[in-house]
């Protein structure tokens, strides 16, 4: 299945798309991700893009979508993939379709991941992220075993340059202003699921897969 998740900063997607596409055996594609990528390996496109990052507004469209055409063209596509962080606005929902339909794939679901805004300020001021495997912690609500060490690979852990209270709310604005108009752009083409994403993640979780099911019965879940 193609799904894309949708929702604020902190509301989730990346937690979710990463534990997701786990379960279904799928690729978990993060503009985000892709970004920061390019930013840490210091490429042309990742100096360009980062002084729109850490003033937390969007990176022009052109830069998103060429880095988007060149994951599409990898063949692990083929077999389904969980989107995060794109669209994000409704010029880029369209050139989604677009993108996908050159190898004739389309997106099967959008799922928004809903919100308030106390609990994304709260998530995004102590999120930590593993420098070396990208695993998300939470200060206080997902900590790691050992402080600042990802459980998973060992490698410190950070706070992201964008996690700043100031730039929280600069996300946030942009977001309401420019990515969710996208909401709708998905309401209308019928594939739109919402679900409320203010709980515990494992929970949220469940709430996706019990989606992806009643969307396709035939999908296949990792335990
Ligand atoms: P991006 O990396 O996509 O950031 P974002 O959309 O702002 O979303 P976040 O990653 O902040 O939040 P999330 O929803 O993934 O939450 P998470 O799961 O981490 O983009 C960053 C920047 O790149 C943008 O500002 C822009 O400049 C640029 N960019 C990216 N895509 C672009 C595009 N298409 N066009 C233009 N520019 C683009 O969770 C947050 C925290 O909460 C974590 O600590 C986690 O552990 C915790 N948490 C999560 N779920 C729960 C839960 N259920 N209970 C308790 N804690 C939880």
């Amino acid at each position: 299945m193609n799904i894309v998740l949708l929702g604020p900063p902190g509301a989730g997607k990346g937690t979710q798309s990463k534990r997701l596409a786990e379960r279904l055996g799928v690729p978990h594609i993060s503009t985000g991700d892709l970004l920061r990528k390019n930013v840490t390996d210091g490429t042309e496109l990742g100096r360009e893009a980062k002084s729109y990052m850490d003033k937390g507004l969007l990176v022009p469209d052109d830069l998103v979508t060429r880095m988007l055409t060149n994951r599409f063209e990898q063949k692990d596509v083929r077999k389904g993939f969980i989107l995060d962080g794109y669209p994000r606005n409704t010029a880029q929902a369209a050139t989604l379709d677009g993108i996908l339909s050159g190898p004739g794939l389309s997106i099967d679901m959008a799922v928004y991941l809903d919100t308030c805004e106390e609990v994304i300020v709260q998530r995004l001021s102590g999120r930590l992220v593993c420098s070396k495997c990208g695993a998300n912690y939470h200060a206080v609500n997902m900590p790691p075993k050992k402080t600042m060490i990802c459980d998973s690979c060992s490698a410190p852990l950070y706070q992201r340059a964008d996690d700043k209270e100031e730039t929280i709310r600069r996300r946030l604005e942009v977001y309401n202003k420019e990515s969710a108009p996208v909401i709708d752009y998905y309401a209308e083409k019928g594939i739109l699921s919402r679900l409320a994403a203010d709980g515990e993640a494992l929970a949220v979780l469940d709430k996706i897969i019990d989606l992806v099911r009643k969307n396709d019965d035939s999908v296949k879940v990792k335990k």
